[in-house]
């Protein structure tokens, strides 16, 4: 079964919170939390005490995506602020990927690494046995509203014959110009978790938006 995980970096800003309570009865099944340090990506979004707001306000996951460097100096923060899922850029200053996915692990969470548009997914085979998935980035990240760059539907499927070959029980996440017509492309092409920023915040209707993403 297809999860999806609307991002609220395309929610209201000014009420976040009634657009995280509605999430789960619109059919989500994860809060995709999209944070930004303005120096990894030229943008700035929201840390751990928004994170620590919203957590009371939904029982989904809360699916923290980091595109900062230093990652690792976040991973105390988001744990104490009630993040399920943290996922670390390849790209990012980390020199110490296994490590850093260790480190989100003892912490209680499950860990995941990201891969942007032009990294190829070897970077990602050996830390396979330290993932619970792996986040492949359909946009350059930054911004929500970017067409899905088409290239990454044969990143999915090769990471898909990759991870059914070792019969490792690893989620392939994509994240970004999700819409019906290209959530169904990453679907068959292997993808279990879609993220869907715009296409599920500026919806009339939400739930039948989430509905319709799953396909
Ligand atoms: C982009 C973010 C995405 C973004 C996706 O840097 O990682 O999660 O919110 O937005 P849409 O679905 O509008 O492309
Ligand atoms: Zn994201």
């Amino acid at each position: 079964m297809i999860k999806i995980a609307p991002s609220i970096l395309s929610a209201n800003f000014a009420a976040m919170g009634e657009a995280v309570e509605k999430l789960q009865s619109q059919g989500a099944d994860w809060v995709h939390f999209d944070v930004m340090d303005g120096n990894f990506v030229p943008n700035i979004t929201f840390g751990p005490g928004m994170c620590k707001a919203l957590r009371p306000l939904t029982a989904l996951p809360l699916d923290v995506h980091l595109m900062v460097e230093h990652p690792c100096d976040w991973i105390e923060p988001f744990r104490q602020a009630g993040a399920d899922i943290l996922t670390i850029h390849v790209e990012s200053s980390e020199r110490h990927l296994h490590r850093a996915l260790q480190a989100i692990h003892a912490a209680g969470m499950k860990a995941g690494v990201v891969l942007n548009p032009a990294t190829p997914i070897e970077a990602c085979i050996h830390l396979l046995s330290e993932c619970d998935l792996v986040l492949l980035m359909s946009v350059n990240p930054g911004f929500g509203g970017q067409s899905f760059i088409a290239e990454t539907l044969s990143k999915i499927r090769a990471l898909r014959k990759e991870i059914d070959a070792r019969g490792l029980n690893v989620l392939i996440e994509v994240d970004g110009g999700v819409n019906p017509d290209t959530a169904k492309l990453c679907i068959d092409a292997g993808a279990d978790v879609l993220v869907a920023g715009s296409a599920v915040f500026k919806a009339e209707d939400p739930a039948d938006m989430i509905r319709r993403l799953r396909g």
